[in-house]
């Protein structure tokens, strides 16, 4: 058996891949349209595993999808294939809406065909994960409880609608066409392989680059942080132990405001790599306009994935944050591949 999945050479993707093929042997079929996001670079340490393919393509070719489910003989797809950055929502919601929306629905109708023609031992045993965010939920104020899967969808962004929208399109494929589906919806991950555009290693970049460290408006907006190997494990648990059509909310249990993430970034450099000049990165903190729509506060309440599976986040924030801004230190090179061209493009764009 083969599992495929969609956008494992970004982020959480590769992640995803990397922990997989290190804790089993069943193949994994890569599919990756390598937009700015993704990087093959980040598969590097599988190149040459024979139990990994890599297809570059989109979500959206319904016919190259069938395909690769075919050839394969797939039995679990795990979609992260997405724009995933707010910002460039907000500066271009357009192709959010072609990948997240149209995208997810035409792999949804490559997934559908391809059950159908299964046995149906095989077809019960398939399973569609969707990857998503609790940004749907909208935001939240200091009181309030965290988000629970039966919250409200209330996106404030375009890429939060985008992704609700994704949401929606999977949970009427369980509905409608009984299609063997999951949903997660995690917190903000960070750690190795992350694109320098969201938060922390872009704090890490410029702090090492000697530029501003941009905090939007007064910082003290809350996320709550995972470690990204915490979330694989989640995902994992997730495709093998849940029952079809559930979704489960998946969170760090550690809310933190950004300046507060920022300074403990800033005092890790200072002690591993410190300035030449003595004083601390904190120096380069720099107040910028807010982010139009900005949600005040994200919080997960992740009781039912641990009463039902057992996943609870093993990574400390202290432990997982030094250990991501060490992978930043001793991975120089990546950083600057995934840095030149069209990263500075949009850098320049963004923050002026
Ligand atoms: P990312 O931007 O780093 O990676 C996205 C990947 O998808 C890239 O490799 C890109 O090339 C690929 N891709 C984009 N369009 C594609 C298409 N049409 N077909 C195939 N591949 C395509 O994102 P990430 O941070 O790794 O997030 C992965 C998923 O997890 C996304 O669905 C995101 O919404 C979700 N998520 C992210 C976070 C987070 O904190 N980063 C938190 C919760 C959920
Ligand atoms: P980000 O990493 O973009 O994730 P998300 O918007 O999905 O939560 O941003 C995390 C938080 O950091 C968010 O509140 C916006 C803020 N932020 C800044 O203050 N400055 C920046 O330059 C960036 C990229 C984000």
């Amino acid at each position: 058996m083969t599992i495929l999945v969609t956008g494992g050479a970004g982020f959480i993707g590769s992640n995803f891949v990397l922990d997989w093929l290190a804790a089993s042997n069943e193949p994994v079929v890569t599919l990756d349209a390598l937009t700015y996001a993704g990087n093959l670079g980040n598969l590097a340490a599988i190149a040459a595993d024979q139990r990994h393919s890599f297809t570059r393509g989109s979500i959206g070719d319904g016919v190259l999808v069938g395909r690769l489910l075919r050839q394969n003989q797939v039995r679990a797809v795990v979609n992260f294939a997405a724009e995933s950055h707010v910002d460039r929502s907000i500066s271009g919601p357009a192709p959010f809406f072609e990948t997240n929306v149209m995208g997810t629905l035409h792999l949804l109708e490559a997934v559908r065909g391809y059950v159908a023609g299964l046995e149906e031992a095989q077809r019960s045993g398939f399973r569609f994960l969707h990857v998503s965010t609790d940004e749907v939920y909208g935001t939240l104020a200091p009181d309030d409880p965290a988000f629970a899967e039966t919250n409200p969808y209330l996106p404030n962004s375009p890429y939060a609608a985008s992704k609700a929208s994704s949401d929606h399109l999977v949970r009427s494929y369980r509905e409608t066409f009984g299609l063997n589906t999951l949903v997660t919806n995690c917190s903000n991950n960070y750690g190795p392989l992350q694109f320098p555009e969201k938060l922390v290693p872009l704090v890490i970049h410029n702090a090492l680059s000697g530029k501003a460290l941009p905090i939007y408006g007064d910082g003290q907006q809350v996320r709550d942080w995972l470690y990204v190997g915490d979330h694989c494990v989640a995902i994992r648990l997730v495709l093998e132990r849940a029952e079809p059509g559930t979704t489960y909310n998946v969170g760090g249990n550690n809310q933190m405001a950004n300046l507060e993430v920022v300074h403990s970034i800033c005092a890790l450099l200072d002690t591993r790599r410190p300035r030449a000049d003595g004083k601390s990165y904190a120096e380069q903190i720099t107040f910028v306009a807010d982010r139009p729509g900005h949600d005040r506060r994200y919080a997960i309440d992740a009781t039912k994935i641990g009463r039902e599976l057992g996943w609870r986040p093993a990574m400390s924030f202290t432990d997982g944050i030094a250990r991501t801004v060490d992978w930043y230190l001793a991975n120089p090179t990546w950083v600057a591949d995934v840095t030149s061209g069209a990263y500075r493009d949009w850098i320049a764009r963004q923050y002026g």
